[in-house]
């Protein structure tokens, strides 16, 4: 490994090129070390990381509580799988629980298992408890979404290089567009077989699309209308990274003094993932209510490594570093001041068209064709001028920087944004 300690980039990067699966088409620049809301090249050069690994690093890199729950832990116990308790999962799930408001958490490891987990809950509550016939259960999903990689997943994508060629595709999903609510009780209405709805707060991969003020709210009462459940995938938007403690909150009953949004929707299941470690180590979660939780019965879904106790007390530390630092507060704070001075900018500008967003999680959208280079060129530029951003689609760059930023770093990441774009115009 000591070879490793001096790798160049350029040595990184053809390794990465010579033996990795191709599956990534990243941004030139090889990261060996983060802090904060820093990281830092191999060559020792500085950057804001404005990415936060897709909104896992909420905390910022490296939060010394998080890092040393998770030491510690390590040094106790790392895993028993679930055949045993463990003295951690119990502790965790109470104090999850308590945070969001839900009686049940099911712990498993990344954003897409728990999806799978949810959609697995809802089939099984759809034929246990609403009377649904067997396999003839159907979940509405919205177009353009991004639920995760598997199979099934991949099966409701609207996104071609997702799907392509990794057919057969799994049944039993209407795809409906989103922010449409028209088009929800349309599919609502169409068939007694509907068990749920799956949506994403803010489709994050798709560009930041924010819907409607009202959507979420009004989306949850057609569901409750027709008897389905409101499943929201809130693997990016959750964990303070729109402002709030999650996109959807409110009627939860977390008290949490960071849940500064506005009274909204409780969703009947939860999915949580990315930043719920604080990006220190995979874990993620499914939360719901007795009602609907309790249809999962022993063999009927698990996970090796889910809820091991390095997970439970990496969690633990991650949640209370949100609410201890005001996480929610600070992101819907720095969020107002990125929108109004991008908006500023984009008043004189040529190369912005627009910019949205919640809390720290935006995007501007670049004056170009979708297919343009324009968005990677300028991420480069960024990249020289110490800020790590990436398009999500085409001519949309999304800015997610961790949630411990200060206002004065933002206001310095708002110069060196300000000043690439205008190398542009
Ligand atoms: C909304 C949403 N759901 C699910 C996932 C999948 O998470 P993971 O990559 O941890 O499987 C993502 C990842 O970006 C996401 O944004």
């Amino acid at each position: 490994m000591a070879v490793l300690n001096h790798i160049s980039s350029q040595e990184a990067m053809a390794l990465e090129n010579k033996y990795g699966a191709e599956n990534y088409h990243p941004l030139p620049v090889v990261l060996s070390r983060g802090k904060g809301v820093f990281v830092w090249d191999v060559e020792g050069k500085k950057y804001y990381d404005f990415l936060s690994a897709y909104s896992s690093l909420n905390q910022g890199h490296g939060h010394p509580k998080i890092v040393n729950a998770l030491i510690e832990q390590a040094q106790e116990l790392t895993l028993t799988s679930r055949a045993f308790y463990n003295d951690m999962l119990g502790r965790y799930e109470k104090f999850t629980t308590d945070f969001f408001g839900f009686d049940k958490l099911l712990p498993i490891n990344t954003g897409v298992e728990a999806v799978e987990t949810a959609i697995k809950v809802c089939r099984k509550w759809a034929y246990e408890v609403k009377g649904i016939d067997q396999n003839k259960a159907q979940i509405i999903v919205c177009k353009n979404n991004f639920h995760g990689r598997t199979t099934t997943v991949i099966s409701f994508s609207s996104d071609p290089s997702a799907r392509k060629n990794f057919g057969p595709y799994t049944d039993g999903f209407i795809k409906i567009d989103y922010d449409d609510l028209d088009a929800l009780e349309k599919a609502l209405e169409s068939s007694p077989n509907i068990a749920g709805f799956l949506v994403e707060p803010i489709q994050g991969e798709a560009g930041v699309f924010v819907p409607r003020e009202d959507y979420l709210v009004k989306a949850k009462a057609l569901c409750e209308k027709y008897n389905v459940l409101f499943i929201a995938d809130e693997v990016q938007t959750g964990i303070a990274r729109t402002g709030r403690l999650l996109a959807t909150c409110g009627n939860c009953s977390c008290k949490n003094k960071n849940c500064s949004g506005t009274p909204e929707v409780k969703p009947d299941i939860l999915v949580l993932g990315k930043a719920l470690s604080g990006g220190v180590y995979p874990v993620s979660a499914v939360l719901a209510d007795n009602e609907i939780m309790n249809v999962i019965r022993p063999g009927n879904h698990g996970s090796t490594f889910g809820g091991n106790p390095v997970a439970a007390a990496v969690a633990i530390a991650a949640l209370e570093v949100v609410r201890d630092e005001g996480l929610a507060e600070n992101a819907d704070k720095l969020g107002k001041i990125f929108r109004n001075e991008i908006n500023e900018y984009i008043k004189d500008s040529e190369v912005v068209d627009l910019v949205r967003g919640k809390g720290l999680l935006n995007a501007i959208v670049i004056n170009d064709d979708e297919d343009s280079d324009l968005a990677w060129d300028i991420c480069l530029r960024l990249r020289d001028n110490g800020l790590l951003a990436k398009p999500t689609h085409g001519n949309i760059i999304r800015f997610a920087p961790p949630l411990v930023m200060t206002e004065e770093q933002l206001y310095e990441c708002l110069d060196i944004i300000k000043k690439t774009l205008s190398e542009f115009e």
